[in-house]
């Protein structure tokens, strides 16, 4: 590079970026540049820089993913990696920010096509690009076929997340089948300390915390369900052996995507790491007719110098921000009532009235009828997908419930599951064709019921007739919307052959649309993603629905567990947690209530026990931690979330801090399995308060060792924490830090 096209370069950068500042009068932005010689895009957004280029081949090369460059920094010209031997030719060892397979790529490609003709070979080359306020946008061509792919690259300024994504675009003349589309491949360079994390579970034991090296050879993670699922959940975050909780760098990226998926990550002969995720191409083959486009999901990716504790925390900050239906400023969540653990299908209007009254009584503001209102439904055996009010149980409908529910000054909630539908029910018996099935074989059934298949016109503007009408006649605030079980046998008949596997995409696209227009039609609307628990979270669905059933496992252990994982990945400010029965229905572990409801108070709020069996002093109880709850709720769903000890790896203690935006409140729970052996008990110092200010401690429950001070400045609570005495077994404490 000559020394004018440097300044060129430079000059460029400089320019781009004081007219961003200019434009939102020096709001932060990302800044996204383009050096036009060198063929070097780079986006810069807080302490983040993102830089790719086009080398001489034509492909779309890395540069450069990590903590913020300087300025006037310059960047390699990209260039291929030379041959390193004949096993390794250059396509598959340099790292490639959207690789087709084709021209010797052997690692794991983002697009796989088909073409009509049998030739299965794309070589994508860099044709053009756009720069906009806070994206760029490079398109790139096959070498001879019509085949046009845009790669958009969105950077959030506030915490330098890129949101990734491609459209492909058949400009042939005929066909196209896409085998495999991904949003994007990540790269980064050799090392041989790379640590993959990553979510698995099941049902009632979701957001498992999964750890392992990355070494040569591939990690898959995968839904092949049709749904998010519980078994993986896809978010990944890429650390290096001394990265610690608060110290490190971190990668990490979640797919918003609710159907399945696939991220793969491989470290390839040379040691690059790649982490490519999308649709998950089992199964997958896509037809694109001439003229016809498909675009990826989205891939959002970030970097944290910070450990683990500043990526998810930055994370958090992006889905109040950025992706959440309210942002970005979501709204609360409001304490809610559920009945499901209560009386299961057993709801009737006087049961769920009296469920209401003591519901109210301890402050809850949201009552929540579950499954059982509606059809057949005594069971899971019929009635789903007939949406009529059951009138033996409702004899005049489900509007003086509702009426007595917002006349104790709570707002109705109600559940629903469109999705599926029992054989048992008259829907079915109707429309036995609507099914998600393949011709003439059998319908695999689980909880006895059947897919719909959302695909389907008719079945989309069936849903969205009744939901409407269900909300348009009856003053509903809130839907939860569950999905209980995984797909079978995803055929679609009516569809022709080579167009059925659309299904893959077209269910979930008609899913957000349906959501999106329930939204529209009903603008109070909230509504809450669940599938048997935590089967369907995702930033996808959470774009579209404002929060998520974290587990049907509400014993406050496991919680404390399930929980921890959760927030790796996902908000606070989403995540639901009841207080229920004990012995819990899951495990029968026997908790007291102030420890249940501790562990509920780390996330939004909810009850879901039986409020007939509790005595005066269950109620009295409640209602004080209830009000509690409301003080500090704003810092705990929408604050900055410390993991100040874990309970993985089977920790005895756990303990988290909750530190408001604006640093005047905190808010700390700590917990205890159970003591033994005299051991001695570990000081808990506090994070992310202000050293300056000086901060009342106050008890929600539980005690400190008596030398501890009533007020002290936030520099004496970090450096010399605090004694939480804890002692026994399933011990739990609260205490709020007020400053001023
Ligand atoms: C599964 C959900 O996760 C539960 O909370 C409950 O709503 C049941 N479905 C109802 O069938």
């Amino acid at each position: 590079m000559t020394d004018i096209d440097q300044r060129r370069r430079t000059l460029c950068m400089q320019l781009l970026g004081g007219l961003a500042g200019i434009a939102l009068g020096g709001a932060a932005r990302a800044r996204p540049s383009v050096d036009e010689s060198a063929r070097v895009f780079r986006l810069d957004g807080a302490d983040v820089t993102y830089a790719f280029g086009v080398n001489g081949e034509g492909q779309l090369q890395t540069l450069y993913w990590g903590s913020a460059l300087a300025a006037g920094d310059t960047l390699p010209t990209p260039v291929p990696v030379p041959e390193n031997s004949s096993n390794e030719m250059p396509v598959t060892i340099t790292p490639l920010e959207f690789p087709g397979f084709g021209g010797g790529l052997t690692v794991e490609p983002a697009l796989k096509v088909t073409f009509p003709d049998g030739v299965r070979d794309l070589v994508l080359r860099y044709v053009d690009h756009q720069v906009g306020n806070d994206r760029i946008v490079v398109r790139l061509k096959d070498v001879s076929r019509a085949v046009h792919v845009s790669v958009t690259y969105a950077m959030d300024a506030a915490t330098g997340i890129v949101a990734r994504s491609a459209t492909v675009e058949n400009r042939t003349a005929g066909w196209i089948q896409l085998d495999q589309l991904a949003a994007a491949s990540l790269n980064l360079p050799y090392s041989d300390d790379y640590r993959l994390s990553y979510l698995t579970g099941r049902w009632a034991g979701e957001f498992a915390l999964q750890t392992r090296p990355i070494v040569p050879g591939s990690i898959v993670i995968e839904s092949r369900k049709g749904v998010t699922s519980h078994q993986a959940n896809p978010w990944i975050a890429i650390s290096r052996a001394g990265t610690q909780e608060e110290a490190g760098p971190v990668w990490f990226g979640a797919l918003g995507w609710s159907g399945s998926w696939r991220i793969h990550v491989d470290m390839d002969a040379l040691g690059g790491v790649r982490t490519t995720a999308g649709y998950n191409p089992f199964d997958f083959a896509y037809r694109l007719k001439p003229g016809e486009s498909l675009a990826s999901p989205v891939f959002h990716a970030g970097y944290s110098g910070d450990g683990f504790g500043g990526a998810s925390r930055m994370f958090h900050r992006y889905q109040r921000e950025r992706i959440l239906p309210g942002a970005p400023s979501p709204r609360l969540r409001p304490v809610l009532y559920n009945s499901w653990e209560a009386t299961l299908f057993a709801v009737d209007e006087a049961g769920q009235t009296a469920l209401a009254e003591k519901a109210a009584s301890i402050g809850v503001e949201r009552f929540v009828m579950d499954d059982g209102w509606f059809g057949a439904r005594n069971g899971d055996k019929a009635g789903l997908g007939d949406w009529v009010v059951n009138r033996k149980k409702f004899p005049n409908g489900l509007a003086p419930l509702i009426r007595r529910v917002n006349d104790l000054g709570m707002e109705f909630g109600l559940w629903v599951e469109p999705e599926m539908v029992n054989p048992d029910s008259d829907l079915y018996r109707a429309h036995p064709d609507w099914v998600i099935n393949f011709k003439g074989r059998p319908r695999s059934e689980a909880r006895n019921q059947l897919v719909l298949n959302l695909a389907r016109r008719d079945v989309y503007e069936h849903l969205l007739k009744m939901l409407d009408k269900l909300l348009t006649d009856h003053n509903i605030a809130f839907l939860k919307w569950d999905h209980n079980r995984a797909w079978s046998e995803p055929g679609w008949p009516e569809a022709a052959p080579a167009e059925q596997q659309r299904l893959y995409v077209a269910y979930v696209e008609n899913l957000y649309k349906l959501l999106a227009e329930l939204r529209r039609r009903h603008p109070k609307l909230e509504i809450e993603s669940c599938a048997s628990g935590g089967g369907r979270v995702d930033l996808g669905i959470m774009a579209l629905t404002d929060q998520v059933w974290t587990s049907d496992n509400t014993d406050p252990l496991d919680r404390l567990l399930i929980q921890d994982g959760f927030s790796r990945a996902y908000a606070p400010a989403i995540m639901m947690a009841w207080v229920t029965d004990a012995p819990n229905f899951v495990n029968k572990r026997v908790t007291s209530l102030e420890y249940r409801f501790l562990s509920a108070m780390q996330g939004g709020l909810g009850i879901g026990a039986n409020l007939n069996h509790w005595k005066d002093d269950d109620f009295a109880k409640a209602k004080r931690l209830v009000a509690e709850y409301k003080t500090i709720r704003m810092t705990v769903q929408q604050g900055n979330l410390y993991r100040l000890v874990s309970p993985q790896g089977g920790s005895a203690r756990s303990a988290t801090l909750s530190v408001a935006q604006d640093a005047k409140q905190a808010v700390l729970f700590a917990f205890l399995h159970s003591g033994g052996l005299r051991e001695a008990r570990p000081r808990i110092q506090l994070r992310g308060l202000d050293p300056k200010k000086t901060y009342a401690l106050r008890a929600i429950s539980g005690g400190v060792s008596p030398r501890t001070p009533k007020r002290a400045s936030g520099a004496y609570w970090m450096g010399h924490g605090l004694d939480v005495v804890l002692e026994g077994d399933f011990q739990a404490a609260a205490f709020v830090l007020d400053g001023a």
